[in-house]
């Protein structure tokens, strides 16, 4: 698929990608109403639909990953808190330190391989206020990040989920999954969505990133968490109105480019194969399960950016020596074929 207005070969995130005329078609027809006087039947289609797919009761429909993830936090914690999480995590690294300023919780880290935590580690991490003489704050929330952004866009094993909810729940912490890529996991690991996420008390998913919707995220949990939520997002001013018209390309997302991932993860393990073979670039091959590359170089970062440039293919500097391709909806074989000449031209 290309359908992209422009003939640059856009590599630096799956965010990049634009609604397709399918897609635009579908938010021009959109029927709505006032989602904040909850009577956007868009919206509740898409929320309906989400949560039905993960095994769950309800969803909340909100405007981006970090908010979704920032309203989870808020709803599963009290301030004082303490949140556990991988130390590369996208809501440890990249969401402005949210969990701190918004939910007052400070936060436990714990190092993953390729950004994947081990059961033992989340629990050596989880501190209880009971029983230390109010030395330390209350660990309340376990966040999990599948796919892992940062680890290269790997996939969690499913014993491995499974061992840190239970591990989560013995310690009467909840668990939250940061599933923003959770379709690229489905998609790679041929593993349906509920069973993915059955041990999760909250599931945050994207539908701006590999799916291509313009805009959105969903927040998914029991009729419980998800009331509770509903509350946090009013306060984080996140009420929108006649959203349907974003929640409908959502909707069209789901329906039409899920198992379509799969070209995007084959073309990403080409780029990585033929880039990890040439002299003076190292790709970590055990790290592209999905769509994301991260390439080391013997040149700095801005080398290879502007190398890669000049040939009119973008990518993300993540490092003094690193790059960061991810592949989507946009990028076709071709677009491949041309990122492995640059590379090997630099
Ligand atoms: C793993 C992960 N979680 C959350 C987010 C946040 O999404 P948003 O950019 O919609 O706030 C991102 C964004 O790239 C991400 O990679």
């Amino acid at each position: 698929m290309r359908e992209y207005p422009s003939d640059r070969i856009d590599l630096r995130s799956d965010t990049v990608t634009q609604p397709t005329a399918a897609m635009r078609a579908v938010m021009k027809d959109a029927e709505v109403g006032d989602d904040v006087l909850g009577d956007d039947p868009t919206v509740i289609e898409l929320q309906n639909c989400l949560a039905k797919m993960l095994g769950k009761e309800a969803g909340l429909f909100v405007s981006s990953g970090t908010m979704s993830n920032a309203v989870a936090i808020r709803a599963h914690t009290n301030p004082g808190d303490e949140i556990v999480t991988e130390s590369t995590s996208h809501i440890y690294v990249y969401e402005g330190g949210g969990y701190a300023t918004l939910s007052g919780c400070s936060v436990a880290l714990v190092s993953g391989k390729l950004g994947i935590m081990e059961p033992e580690g989340v629990s050596e991490a989880i501190r209880k206020e009971e029983g230390s003489l109010g030395h330390y704050p209350n660990g309340s929330l376990v966040c999990v990040e599948n796919t892992s952004n940062r680890g290269g866009g790997t996939c969690y094993p499913q014993e491995t989920l499974d061992a840190i909810a239970k591990v989560a729940h013995d310690n009467d912490c909840a668990a939250h999954m940061d599933g923003a890529r959770l379709f690229n996991a489905v998609i790679a690991t041929g593993t349906d969505p509920a069973r993915i996420v059955r041990d999760y008390d909250s599931i945050s998913i994207c539908l701006s990133k590999g799916l291509g919707a313009p805009v959105g995220s969903v927040l998914i949990g029991s009729s419980k968490f998800i009331t509770e939520a509903h509350r946090w997002r009013k306060m984080f001013g996140g009420g929108m109105r006649q959203a349907g018209v974003i929640a409908a390309c959502g909707l069209y997302a789901l329906e039409n480019n899920i198992e379509r991932l799969a070209e995007d993860h084959a073309r990403a393990r080409k780029l990585a194969e033929a880039v990890g073979a040439m002299e003076g670039f190292t790709v970590d091959l055990d790290s592209v399960e999905t769509n994301m590359i991260y390439v080391n170089g013997d040149m700095t970062a801005l080398e290879i950016l502007e190398g890669l440039a000049a040939h009119g293919i973008d990518v993300l500097d993540v490092g003094p020596t690193a790059v960061r391709a991810v592949v989507h909806l946009h990028i076709t074989d071709e677009d491949i074929d041309a990122t492995i000449a640059a590379f090997s031209s630099l």
